[in-house]
């Protein structure tokens, strides 16, 4: 590189040359099994089956069995696996109190995160990372708990008091009945919403190498507990180039308001100056129609139509997404819709807040965490995770002392 400070050869005489890959654009860091995607053909398949026949035929809760363990359960393996969720859904006591101790006004994801953390203050037989029967139970756990602490973390973060679990309803519809205030009984949950929402976490469950896979990934390398690696993935997560960009994708609808501000929108998103893109455009593997999005913008208009919703910023958004489609600027960088471009507004027509759209998307996200940190476990050539850089600072030089400087 000419500088001397720089010169890759003096920095790296053990291990030789390295590459610079900003943002890991073209750096495998592992082989795994779970989930491969064709990110110019637009295809996705956990496990082999395509995301577009789960999304019909399977639930979120068998959707998580085949990520963990690589096969699709049989009736009796499935009965197994959601009594065992079931057992685990219950949050200790003290992490009740361990909520109410944020402020009134904290965001549900730092509440999810500083609780999903402290999970592993609660079970430390779990931290016995040798033993795969206490592997699994702590996949089980997370998947069990998070909804609990999720729906758990709104209700205090709004003043509401915390509803336990109710073990006699399903994955989905306790998470909605532990959420809401249902006027009657719980079975007369709208099946309308059970059934979106659990087609939403199964589009969300998994997406191979994402950031916040990567770096449950990156923090399990190091021999940290599963629930702290999960943290650290929804933390990775919260942010809006992420899965925060539901949020984002909302907010954004709502300034633009009206079908006719769309071209004035997409003008300015093209402005780098701007510093506005379009958000839920984009994604660093698809540079085609991402298959959850097409999947999800159908099941939109359904949902809408069931619940029988008129929501103008439905009309916001297909107007965005038709002139961005035929604007040159996104058609040659191969900007489509993502998986967050529609989900925000059947959140909305499902009345959950829009602060805990990234929630949302935590909880289901979840069950690919612990399916990478349990196939990350039995890797033979797992090593810790330790990039290297360029380094771009001063050449050696002297310390000189205070009364000189
Ligand atoms: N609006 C306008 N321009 C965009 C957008 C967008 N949404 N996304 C990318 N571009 C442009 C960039 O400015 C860049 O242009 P250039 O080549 O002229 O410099 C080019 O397209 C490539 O963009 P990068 O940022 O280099 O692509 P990268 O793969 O690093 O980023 C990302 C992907 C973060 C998803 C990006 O497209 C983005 O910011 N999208 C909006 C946020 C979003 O929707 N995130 C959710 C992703 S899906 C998920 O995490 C669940």
């Amino acid at each position: 590189l000419g500088d001397p400070a720089l010169d890759i050869s003096r920095l790296n005489k053990d291990t030789g040359y390295f590459t610079y890959d900003p943002g890991f654009v073209s750096t495998a860091s592992t082989r795994s099994a779970i989930t491969y995607i064709d990110g110019d053909k637009g295809v996705l398949l956990y496990r082999g089956y395509p995301i577009e026949q789960l999304a019909k035929h399977s639930t979120f809760l068998e959707t998580s069995y085949l990520l963990i363990n690589g096969e699709l359960p049989s009736a009796a393996e499935f009965s197994v696996f959601e009594h065992e969720v079931t057992h685990h859904t219950m949050m200790h006591e003290a992490q009740k109190n361990f909520l109410n101790g944020f402020h009134y006004d904290a965001h549900p994801m730092a509440m999810l995160c500083a609780s999903v953390a402290s999970l592993s203050a609660f079970y430390h037989d779990t931290l016995d990372m040798d033993d795969p029967e206490q592997r699994r139970l702590a996949a089980i756990r997370l998947i069990a708990k998070v909804p609990t602490i999720a729906a758990a973390a709104y209700r205090s973060s709004i003043g509401w008091p915390v509803r336990y679990p109710r073990n006699n309803l399903e994955y989905v519809t306790r998470f909605l009945h532990m959420m809401f205030e249902v006027p009657s009984e719980p079975l007369d949950l709208n099946p309308v919403v059970a059934k979106a929402l659990d087609l939403l976490f199964i589009l969300h469950a998994d997406h191979e190498q994402n950031a916040s896979t990567s770096t449950v990934r990156l923090v399990g390398s190091t021999g940290a507990n599963p629930y702290a690696c999960v943290a650290a993935g929804i933390a990775a997560l919260w942010g809006p180039a992420h899965g925060g960009a539901n949020e984002a994708v909302l907010s954004m609808l709502t300034d633009i308001g009206d079908a006719k501000n769309v071209a004035s929108a997409v003008t300015r998103a093209k402005d780098k100056d701007s510093g506005f893109r379009l958000m839920g455009f984009g994604h660093r593997v698809y540079k085609n129609f991402d298959p959850r999005a097409t999947i999800i913008r159908e099941m939109t208009h359904k949902v809408l139509a069931d619940l029988n919703i008129k929501d103008p910023l439905l009309d916001v958004a297909m107007a965005l997404e038709e002139v961005a489609l035929k604007d040159s600027y996104f058609v040659e960088r191969k900007l489509y819709p993502n998986v967050d471009f529609y989900s925000g507004i059947i959140y909305k027509a499902l009345k959950i807040p829009t602060e805990m759209f990234t929630v949302m998307f935590a909880i289901a996200r979840t069950a690919g965490w612990v399916a990478h940190w349990l196939e990350q476990q039995v890797t033979p050539d797992s090593k810790i995770g330790r990039p290297r850089q360029v380094y771009t600072g001063s050449a050696e030089r002297d310390y000189v002392a205070l009364n000189k400087r």
